[in-house]
């Protein structure tokens, strides 16, 4: 009997591969690049299971392009908006994804964008480098402090608790957030408080977001809400760019409605050269690194891996989403 086929769309880890060789006959897609559409349609042709990228689009054009061997999709991420899973519950192919693995280094990335926007980390190494900076100022690059501040997480799940937790406990800040329902854990053992939206973005000195992208969620951080903002407020997102609307942000950060953006996820990634949030001072950018650890994108592939064994055997995947 041939071995099931998969499709591996961008090259994993070494050890997801490992894990899968046994199973599956593989197709490794080893470009610079993501695979382009057509490509990546034609390549899906007569696959049992597909092991994709963010960067991919999973919709209904796709799954009929597959025909009907296709068993599994797991998606290399936590994230699965770019998948849509109306189509593929229609198609009856489960979907994995990969949770809790990149929690830590990702809150740790929330980190990062927080005290690189709060303190004019972008301003400070560019003056660095263009010799712009001549000495010490005693008034030079002031930022915002960070210690007994009001942190607002839009999103109170396995991310936004854990950035949480670093910035309660490390900076004794006060906790304010929004989730869909009561987080009590989150109450006790970091003092948060279950606000409103427009309560967390009024009160708020730091606004994290770690809500995912969904039809209710997209352009959530629009100019009404910035509007909302302390002038003094950062903005953080490393969930997805989708849930800001980015132009309502560079007229805010223009006009100094808040005071700086950081973030990990933009629309579209990456920005085009001359897009005005490349440029802007108070724009701290990083190219959505959020889980690049190595031991998160290795813990990420084995569990791609094995949500791919069990939807070729017929099992429950180890994380399914759908
Ligand atoms: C990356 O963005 C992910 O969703 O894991």
């Amino acid at each position: 009997m041939s071995r099931p086929k998969v499709l591996v769309t961008r090259r994993i880890p070494s050890n997801g591969l490992e894990r899968l060789e046994p199973h599956a006959e593989l197709f490794v897609w080893d470009g610079e690049m993501p695979l382009g559409r057509a490509e990546l349609l034609s390549r899906i042709v007569g696959c049992d299971g597909l092991l994709s990228m963010p960067t991919d689009r999973v919709d209904a054009e796709l799954l009929d392009t597959a025909g009907g061997q296709l068993r599994v999709i797991s998606n290399f991420a936590v994230g699965y908006n770019n998948i849509d899973l109306e189509a593929v519950r229609q198609h009856g192919i489960p979907v994995g994804n990969t949770p809790d693995v990149l929690t830590d280094a990702t809150a740790d990335v929330a980190v990062l964008l927080l005290l690189a926007a709060a303190r004019r980390a972008k301003e400070a190494t560019e003056q660095v480098r263009t010799g712009e900076w001549k000495t010490w100022e005693p008034t030079g690059l002031l930022g915002a402090d960070l210690v007994g501040r009001t942190l607002g997480i839009v999103g109170m799940g396995r991310i936004g608790a854990a950035t949480a937790k670093r910035l309660v406990a490390g900076w004794g800040m006060r906790l304010l957030y929004t989730a869909r329902s009561p987080k009590p854990d989150i109450d006790r053992e970091l003092q948060g408080t279950r606000v409103d939206f427009e309560e967390l973005l009024a009160a708020s000195d730091f606004v994290s977001i770690h809500t995912d992208l969904n039809p209710a969620t997209e352009r959530l951080i629009d100019a009404a809400a910035l509007g909302q903002m302390k002038s003094t407020a950062v903005l953080v997102n490393t969930s997805r760019g989708g849930v800001v609307d980015q132009e309502a942000l560079v007229e805010a950060l223009r006009g100094g409605v808040i005071r700086a953006a950081g973030l990990d996820v933009t629309t579209p990634e990456p920005l085009p050269a001359d897009h005005p949030l490349v440029g802007l001072p108070n724009c701290f950018l990083l190219p959505h690194i959020g889980s690049a650890t190595d031991r998160s994108r290795a813990a990420m592939a084995e569990i791609a891996a094995d949500n791919v064994i069990a939807g070729l055997q017929g099992r429950p995947l180890r994380c399914q989403v759908s």
